[in-house]
């Protein structure tokens, strides 16, 4: 008897224990995202596995068609160029790459959608090993 009362004791407590643990880390992750506001704004990363036969002077002349091309999109914003320089061995070969950052979608649009951006691509994949498998693009919204 004292048994099951005990038994009945801890299951009464136990399910308002769970409904309060399970509610409080619900409410702390919608904090989480809720402070995490996207700006609208695009980052899109290009990384590269260049042939061997492509040097420091080919890239430039790579990097420099897609720099060129920053005061004459509205909305590009900036473009960096580098080097991997992660050392976790997770880079798959993708030893170079940028970034060009777009005040929002449309902006990223108009940049892809122009000739001598796709001039530009055209020359990325062709100084990439096996072309388009040599390339990856990711667009992060910032
Ligand atoms: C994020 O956006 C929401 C809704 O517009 C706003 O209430 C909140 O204050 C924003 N948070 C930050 C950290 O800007
Ligand atoms: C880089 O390679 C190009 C051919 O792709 C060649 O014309 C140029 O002379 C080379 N530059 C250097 C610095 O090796
Ligand atoms: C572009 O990036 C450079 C280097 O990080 C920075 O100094 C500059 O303020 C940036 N320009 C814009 C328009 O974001």
């Amino acid at each position: 008897m004292t048994r099951l009362r005990h038994i009945l004791c801890v299951s009464i407590l136990l399910i308002p224990m769970t409904i309060l643990a399970l509610s409080t880390s619900v409410l702390s992750a919608s904090r989480d995202i809720k402070v995490f506001n996207y700006s609208g704004k695009i980052r899109h990363c290009v990384f590269i596995r260049f042939k061997p036969e492509i040097n420091e002077t080919d890239k430039k002349a790579i990097y420099f068609k897609i720099f060129a091309l920053k005061d004459r999109i509205d909305g590009m914003l900036n473009v960096t160029f580098g080097k991997n320089v992660n050392k976790e061995g997770l880079d798959h070969g993708y030893s170079d790459g940028f970034t060009v950052d777009f005040l929002n979608l449309a902006a990223r649009d108009r940049y892809l959608l122009n000739a001598e951006h796709q001039e530009a691509g055209a020359s990325i994949v062709a100084a990439a090993i096996e072309g388009r498998r040599g390339v990856f693009v990711f667009d992060l919204q910032l």
